[in-house]
């Protein structure tokens, strides 16, 4: 039977997995909680305890709302380190982060698992503090391959943003995707763009991008700003996906401590993250596109305070509910 881990987390996170729980239900899927985070810091000590990720390399996919809690912020131990280790341990190393919004309909497919994020980092003796960006070639590959099918599939143009004019890595970067762009995929429409004046695109002429291909650090900023010109962050959702092993999907968003337990947040972000769910992660895309536009419509009818109307967490939840009766 199909089994989803669900991961509350912090903040907002469970304000807006409630929602989701009550979507999965009305679907008949099964699914669990597990702490993760801030919670599971102050009461185990650790951000993914080992029954946590147990639960999660597991289960059919995984759900994950947001961590983060601002008393932990600058501490040795902290949420987000709980994060990056399970996205590491399930190896979901492209994570695909759609922006749409009218004629808007770009795709982002950030590096998850290498890169700045997870290079060499510390203090040298001498008091510097370092990070470093780091790529294999295997690790360039496997991301650009998979954003080429993607771009291919939807008959997309694919824009590898890089930094070449500066980085090292991204000389690597350039050179393996100019050359599967050359020997596997030249049926798709390549080209290249530097971050800093992507970032203005994005901006700019949002319409104009199909498929981006990017480093971590890079990937996480320009998904903010992509989602900034569709509708902001409460709309952002995201998949993270390996090859084979359960998936791991989360809004774009954090845990936003200013405006948890007022039961104010935007669930759309949780709602089209398990959208993306039952395509990518579990192989049910009718349901995933019964949601998609149950979500459309409650945007319609109920938008909460991010999008300048009034309704509360769950009663965008009800409309997404019973919008999804009539799609069904
Ligand atoms: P944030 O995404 O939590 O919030 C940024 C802004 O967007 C805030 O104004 C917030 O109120 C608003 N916002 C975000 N989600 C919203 C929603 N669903 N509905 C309405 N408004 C929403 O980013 P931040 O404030 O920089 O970070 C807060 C914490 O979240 C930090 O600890 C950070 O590390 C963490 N974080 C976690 C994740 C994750 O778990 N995937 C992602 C980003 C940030
Ligand atoms: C995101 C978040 C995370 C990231 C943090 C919380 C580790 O900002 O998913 O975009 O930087 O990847
Ligand atoms: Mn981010």
């Amino acid at each position: 039977m199909t089994h989803v881990a669900v991961l509350p987390g912090d903040g907002i996170g469970p304000e807006v997995t409630a929602e989701a729980l009550r979507v999965l239900d009305a679907l008949g899927i099964d699914h669990t909680e597990h702490p993760f985070g801030g919670n599971a810091i102050l009461a185990q000590g650790t951000p993914l305890p080992e029954a946590t990720l147990a639960a999660c390399r597991a289960a059919d996919a995984v759900l994950l709302a947001a961590v983060g809690l601002p008393e932990l912020e600058g501490q040795p131990v902290r949420p987000e380190q709980g994060l990056l280790a399970l996205r590491k341990e399930l190896g979901v190393y492209a994570n695909l982060r759609p922006a749409r919004a009218g004629r808007i309909d770009l795709l982002i497919v950030r590096e998850l698992v290498g890169g700045l994020y997870f290079g060499a980092k510390g203090t040298r003796d001498d008091g510097t503090w370092f990070d470093t960006c780091e790529y294999s070639r295997p690790e360039v590959e496997r991301i650009a391959r998979r954003a080429f099918e993607i771009a291919r599939e939807r008959g997309s143009r694919l824009t590898s943003v890089d930094k070449v004019n500066v980085l090292h890595t991204s000389r690597l970067w350039r050179d393996v995707v100019t050359e599967l762009g050359e020997t596997e995929y030249s049926d798709v429409p390549l080209d290249h763009a530097l971050v800093d004046s992507f970032a203005m695109t994005i901006v700019n002429a949002p319409e104009s991008i199909g498929v981006v291909v990017t480093e971590n650090t890079f990937g996480d900023i320009l998904s903010d700003v992509a989602a900034a010109v569709t509708g902001g962050l409460g709309l952002a959702a995201s998949a993270s996906l390996g090859d084979g092993g359960p998936g791991l999907f989360e809004p774009v968003h954090g845990s936003a401590p200013q405006i948890a337990g007022q039961g104010i947040a935007n669930p759309a972000a949780m709602l089209r993250s398990l959208a993306l769910m039952l395509h990518h992660g579990l192989g049910r895309p009718d349901e995933a596109s019964a949601l998609e536009r149950a979500v459309d419509d409650a945007l319609e009818a109920a938008p909460t305070g991010d999008l300048g109307g009034d309704s509360t967490t769950s009663g965008m939840g009800d409309a997404v509910l019973r919008s999804l009766d009539v799609h069904a």
